[in-house]
């Protein structure tokens, strides 16, 4: 499955091997969205089909759910299980408190409600991801495309107050069109470079009437599974 991997894809896959070790049968799993967690779709997918491991999954985007498919896995919706055993999941950012940015995929509000909806959540990331502070990647911030315009008005302004060290949003586009996410909405990315204060920052974008969730992931992951390029593996 991992053959002639690119350093960073084999850390990808093997933070995502390892993961599967915390599967067992008879789970209900939240899937993550992103290339790492594609991996770890497909390798459950080989654990259900040759190992006869039992699971249903509740993918956090439709290409998620495509794929988990694809490979044997059962799927359905979180309004099915309503809670989940386990989540995993990538990550763009993650800091030492296990704090994380998400939403460089674009899935970042499904990914949310089914983390915290999970008894856990771990985090699969290449060893590049770890930063001492949040805010190089840039924050999405799912919006709702009514008034988009003024809600990123809103969201500069209200920057101005807050601990961080850029202040550029930009409307993620997709070609010439702005970025549609699995839910209708569109991304503002917030180009912050650093963010002094996550938990301040998250719950006072989410005040901002427009936006409907950002990327900030606090106090929600409870473990992390960092690959690296050589195929060694942590587990925190
Ligand atoms: C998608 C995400 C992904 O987990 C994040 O972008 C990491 O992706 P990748 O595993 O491809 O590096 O948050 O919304």
């Amino acid at each position: 499955m991992a053959a002639d991997l690119s350093p960073i894809d084999k850390a990808k896959f093997v933070a995502a091997r390892r993961a599967t070790q915390f599967v067992e049968s008879g789970m209900r799993v939240g899937l993550g969205t992103g290339s790492t967690a594609a991996w770890l779709v497909k390798c459950l997918g080989e654990m259900v089909r040759e190992e006869g491991l039992k699971i249903t999954g509740v993918p956090t985007s439709t290409r998620t759910a495509e794929l988990a498919r694809e490979v044997g896995i059962e799927v359905i919706s979180l309004d099915e299980a309503r809670w989940l055993d386990l989540t995993i999941d990538g990550a763009d950012e993650l800091d030492g408190k296990m704090n994380l940015i998400k939403g460089g995929g674009g899935a970042l509000l499904m990914e949310k409600i089914v983390a915290t909806a999970s008894d856990q959540m771990i985090v699969i990331a290449d060893s590049g991801k770890e930063v001492e502070t949040l805010g190089a990647f840039p924050l999405p911030v799912e919006v709702i495309p009514f008034g988009w315009q003024t809600t990123k008005l809103l969201v500069e302004e209200t920057l101005i107050g807050l601990d961080v060290l850029g202040r550029t949003t930009q409307l993620r586009m997709n070609g010439d069109a702005p970025y549609v996410t699995d839910e209708g909405n569109h991304i503002l990315d917030l180009h912050l470079k650093r963010i002094g204060n996550a938990r301040q920052l998250s719950l006072v974008l989410n005040q901002i009437p427009g936006v409907v969730e950002n990327g900030l992931f606090i106090d929600i992951c409870d473990k992390v599974v960092l690959g690296h390029g050589d195929g060694r593996v942590e587990v925190r």
